[in-house]
């Protein structure tokens, strides 16, 4: 079932890389801090890498392999493996999610731009913590400037995207992951030898399990499958590019260890930072733009080129793994309409790309102008984000464990996991079990016990 004309990854590095890309970005730096601040610290931490090992890697794995057996979109993935049944909406959901994701996270990814500019602008120099607060709120609430970023965003997403898979979004990620990477490694340094910093480490390695509830697992979980990118077939979607001889679990594991990394190393920045300015860990989605413009005058204030210079490389990365980040949401969304509704790439493209910017609108007003309009008591902005990363990923994960584990015939499964039969397959026993019955019980019971506030 493979079709040559298909566009393909052109390395093997290239393939981890574009899938950590999709992996690591706003999840790991913006959203696992606040989560965890939200969450009460270190017990929230354990229960995530209990998550990522236990229905991460596995239905990573499924997806791969749903993914690359198919050569096709999400959706079309479904029906091809399973003509004429309603495991299609499972594909389709993926792609609903992937297309609301991308419409509150562009105007984040947008946020960045503007901290970029303020940061080369050396706007972030002589201020105090209570000036970083109030000038991030005036921002955001701003009914205009979010909305000039947040089109900017989207528009350089739709440019890579248009170039292609290898061209685009395989060369893009290669150049920026590695720098990533090191510059994360050096603020994590810094952060840690600010004084009082120890207050964060201790909120970030001691467990206060007596604060753990239905919500923090919930919670947890939810991170998980954003941080992974998982549940909604995007991983399916990058994996119907990868080759035959892709290592369909080295790479799963891979890239959850590298994503993994990043979002600790991101906590390591952020906590100690902000006990060190005395800003609480709960500050919720502002955090990171409120906290870090500080370790950067702090941690260099004896040498202000150095602060200078690390605060717009920092922001320039942040922009950048959101980038490779929004690129796999939007190919989802993209590479569905293009196949299944025969639209030009260039056609399916200016679609998403012109949805996203009305969704990320609405998105950026629910946080000024509009917040009196409430749905359930969240504001658009966080509605989208909670039904999308605890709602929507979680059942997607759910059904992909459910098909891989219990309908998709087993032949497939091996084949696609072992390569044809050239590769060993260690954890082949213990990945069907985990699909067949951990997974799906575990989301479920999760889910169960979280109905009960839900309905609150
Ligand atoms: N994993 C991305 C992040 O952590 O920022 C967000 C994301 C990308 C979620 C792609 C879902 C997805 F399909």
């Amino acid at each position: 079932m493979t079709n040559n004309n298909r566009a393909n990854f052109g390395s093997k590095i290239g393939v981890i890389l574009a899938s950590a890309g999709s992996a690591v970005g706003l999840g790991n730096i913006w959203r696992f801090p606040y989560e965890t601040g939200n969450h009460g610290g270190a017990a929230f931490i354990l229960i995530y890498l209990a998550c990522v090992l236990v229905l991460g890697i596995p239905i990573m794995v499924s997806e791969f392999l749903i993914g690359r057996r198919s050569q096709a979109n999400t959706a079309g993935a479904y029906q091809k493996l399973a003509p004429r049944t309603h495991w299609r909406w499972v594909g389709r959901m993926g792609v609903l999610a992937g297309f609301l994701i991308l419409g509150y996270y562009s105007v984040v990814a947008g946020w960045t731009l503007e901290f970029i500019i303020e940061a080369a602008s050396g706007s972030f120099v002589g201020k105090t913590a209570a000036d970083y607060i109030s000038s991030f709120t005036t921002f955001s609430t701003n009914p205009w400037r979010p909305l000039v970023w947040l089109v900017l965003f989207l528009l350089s997403t739709h440019f890579i995207i248009a170039r292609g898979v290898e061209k685009g979004i395989e060369k893009s990620a290669k150049i920026m992951m590695p720098m990533l990477f090191i510059l994360l490694l050096i603020l994590a340094v810094c952060s840690l030898s600010l004084p009082g910093a120890g207050t964060g480490v201790e909120f970030l390695l001691k467990p206060e399990w007596e604060k753990v509830n239905a919500s923090v697992f919930l919670g947890a979980m939810g991170q998980a499958f954003f941080s992974l990118s998982l549940g909604m077939g995007c991983l399916c979607t990058y994996a119907s590019y990868f080759k035959p001889d892709t290592n369909l679990t080295k790479t799963a594991f891979s890239v959850s260890l590298i994503d993994t990394f990043v979002a600790i190393l991101a906590g390591l920045i952020i906590f100690p930072a902000a006990f060190s300015v005395g800003i609480q860990p709960d500050a919720g989605p502002s955090l990171i733009f409120i906290t870090l413009p500080n370790v950067f005058q702090q941690a260099f204030s004896g040498v202000p080129l150095l602060a200078y210079v690390s605060s717009v490389l920092f922001y320039v990365l942040l922009a950048v793994a959101a980038l490779t980040s929004t690129i796999s949401l939007h190919e989802v969304v993209t590479a569905y309409l293009h196949e299944e509704f025969q639209l030009s790439r260039k056609r399916a493209a200016s679609l998403v790309t012109g949805g996203c910017i009305f969704l990320g609108i609405l998105c950026s007003l629910s946080l000024g102008v509009g917040k009196e309009y409430t749905l359930f008591g969240l504001t658009l902005f966080d509605l989208f984000d909670f039904v999308t990363a605890k709602i929507m990923l979680p059942l997607g994960g759910l059904f992909i464990a459910l098909f891989t584990g219990w309908y998709l015939d087993k032949k497939i499964v091996r084949e696609e996991v072992s390569n044809k039969g050239t590769l060993k397959m260690p954890f082949y026993k213990l990945l069907i079990f985990i699909l067949k019955f951990i997974a799906p019980i575990a989301i479920a019971l999760i889910f169960i016990k979280e109905l009960g506030f839900l309905k609150l």
